[in-house]
């Protein structure tokens, strides 16, 4: 492998602003040290020069200075509805190569209701929803109990608890106007799908000049090489589902880090294939780049069906902890492996490499 310079641009949960009265999960997005370290120990063992900048503002200036041939990009940003794509804005103007998607993606995938426009406008099956920006906005017909109440545009679960589940107008009110107030922001109301959790994460990019759309013709050959999709994970919530499916959600909202995470997740061929061929759809018609990971709920009463709930193309990438770092773990691809691969992807997108 070639040899080259890169820098690795985050944001660092110790070096973020704080200010009274902050949320507590407000930061919760951001990356710790320790995962910085290991990216870092990653690119040096792909033979690369590589050094952690900081993406606040000095980023312009140090970025010049180190003169990076391209950027490993994994920056939430700090502030704005479009944060993720400030960095990619910048390295854009400064012509500087950078790994995963671009601006119009991350600003996309950041906005959930934007997102799920998109993928309704392509048939890709996704939770019912409407939004509101005022608490009092009437409940669509279509909309029936119980729902899930979300923030549009966060994630890292922020803004999700046991009262996300809301099965009466009261409750619903309640909700949505704790997150219009807290997070100001719409309140993003989805139908509950009741069944399994499932994740899905692949590494690459499609191959050709592929449009940003999906072709009316279902009888076309499902386009999806030049991705590498890992195994699915799924959040095991099984023991729960018997009881009570409702309370199995809030287990996994509330319980996160005691829960056990199966991985491959237990699924047939059949669904394995739908849910990466689904994958590879969002990450065509959001115009995703190098890497992604995709959620889903599979429907316990459509006979799991699967529906997509949103699209991460800033995936963590902790070693031992983010969903994507086990699913590459359980086909044996390492965590430096999983990194070089996203580089290697993005070299190849820029014809740096063969
Ligand atoms: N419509 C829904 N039905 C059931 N559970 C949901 C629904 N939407 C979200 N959830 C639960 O909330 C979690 C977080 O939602 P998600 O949309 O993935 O946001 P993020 O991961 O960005 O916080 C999901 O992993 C799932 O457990
Ligand atoms: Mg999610």
């Amino acid at each position: 492998m070639k040899s080259f310079r890169v820098a690795l641009l985050a944001n660092l949960k110790a070096n973020a602003p704080h200010w009274a009265g902050m949320p507590e999960d407000q930061w919760d997005d951001l990356d710790s040290e320790k995962t910085i370290q290991a990216l870092l120990d990653a690119l040096k063992a792909g033979s690369h020069k590589c050094e952690f900048l900081e993406a606040d503002s000095t980023i312009i200036d140090t970025v010049r200075i180190f003169k990076p041939d391209i950027c490993f990009n994994i920056c939430e940003g700090h502030f704005g509805d479009a944060r993720e794509a400030q960095v990619p804005a910048i390295l854009e103007k400064l012509q500087i190569p950078y790994t995963g998607s671009k601006i119009l993606t991350l600003a996309l995938a950041l906005d959930k209701p934007m997102t799920k426009r998109v993928l309704a406008y392509h048939d890709l099956p996704t939770p019912d929803f409407q939004t509101f920006e005022r608490v009092e906005e009437p409940l669509e017909p279509k909309m029936q109990f119980p729902l899930f109440v979300k923030p549009s545009r966060e994630g890292t679960g922020m803004g999700v608890s046991a009262k996300s589940i809301v099965n009466n107008e009261e409750e619903l009110r309640e909700q949505v106007g704790f997150m219009i107030e807290r997070y100001h922001q719409a309140a993003l109301v989805e139908t509950f799908i009741e069944g399994r959790e499932v994740t899905v994460g692949m590494v690459g990019n499609l191959e050709g000049p592929v449009a940003r759309r999906l072709p009316h013709d279902e009888d076309l050959p499902r386009i999806q090489s030049g991705l590498r999709f890992f195994p699915p994970m799924e959040v095991d919530l099984s023991p729960y589902l018997e009881t009570d499916a409702v309370y199995a959600n809030r287990l996994k909202v509330v319980l996160a880090d005691q829960l056990n995470y199966l991985c491959p997740a237990p699924l047939d061929d059949d669904m394995v294939d739908e849910l990466n061929w689904l994958a590879a759809a969002v990450f065509r018609v959001t115009g995703a780049l190098d890497v992604a990971r995709v959620d889903f709920r599979l429907n316990v009463h459509e006979d799991w069906k699967p529906y997509i709930l949103e699209i991460n193309p800033l995936p963590g990438l902790s070693p031992g902890i983010s969903d994507i770092v086990i699913e590459a773990g359980a086909e044996n691809v390492d965590h430096p492996t999983l990194v070089n691969m996203i580089l290697e992807s993005a070299l190849r997108r820029y014809g740096m490499i063969e």
